[in-house]
């Protein structure tokens, strides 16, 4: 049996993520399987955050293809230096973006996307595999505190999982 999440969905979002993030690694164990381990993370920032849309794409080829994810149905693939996404894989950086209408070439899943926050997955020879993307329905919904902690987590799941 899966082991249950347990967070103070009141606390602030720094102690959140400290109270979530080694509840994650127990959660995936010594499980490498990529679907199954992004699945569960997905799930755990949900119990945690209730995000709009919370989500991986995977590289495949010269695209982003939709994984694991949790939230309204996403565009299914996205070329490289498009959208937050491909462009965040582009560059090899996170990008937090404060309102989507600013970012030029945002590519609008779902019309109640208001902030977006995208994290690269990286190997272990620092190549791109996949991102993190996650929506909120807030403006300016993310910030360093989540950029800090999310990149944290991408790190460690890339050199795990690939
Ligand atoms: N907004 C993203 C597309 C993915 S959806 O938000 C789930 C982008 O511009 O790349």
């Amino acid at each position: 049996m899966a082991e249950s999440i347990l967070i103070d969905t009141a606390a602030p979002k720094a102690l959140k993520y400290e109270q979530l993030l080694p509840q994650i690694e127990a959660l995936v164990g010594d499980d490498r399987h990529p679907v199954a381990v992004l699945a569960n993370v997905v799930a755990a920032l949900q119990q945690g955050f209730h995000f709009l849309w919370t989500g991986f794409y995977l590289v495949e080829g010269d695209e982003l293809v939709l994984g694991p994810f949790q939230g309204p149905v996403a565009c299914m693939r996205i070329a490289r230096g498009k959208g937050v996404c491909g462009t965040a894989w582009d560059r090899g950086e996170s990008i937090l973006v404060p309102d989507v209408d600013r970012f030029p070439g945002h590519i609008a899943c779902s019309s109640e996307s208001r902030s977006e926050i995208v994290v690269p997955l990286k190997d272990g020879n620092n190549h791109v595999r996949g991102v993190l993307d996650i929506d909120s329905a807030s403006l300016n919904n993310f910030d360093e505190c989540d950029r800090e902690n999310l990149e944290k987590l991408c790190n460690w799941l890339g050199e795990l999982l690939f």
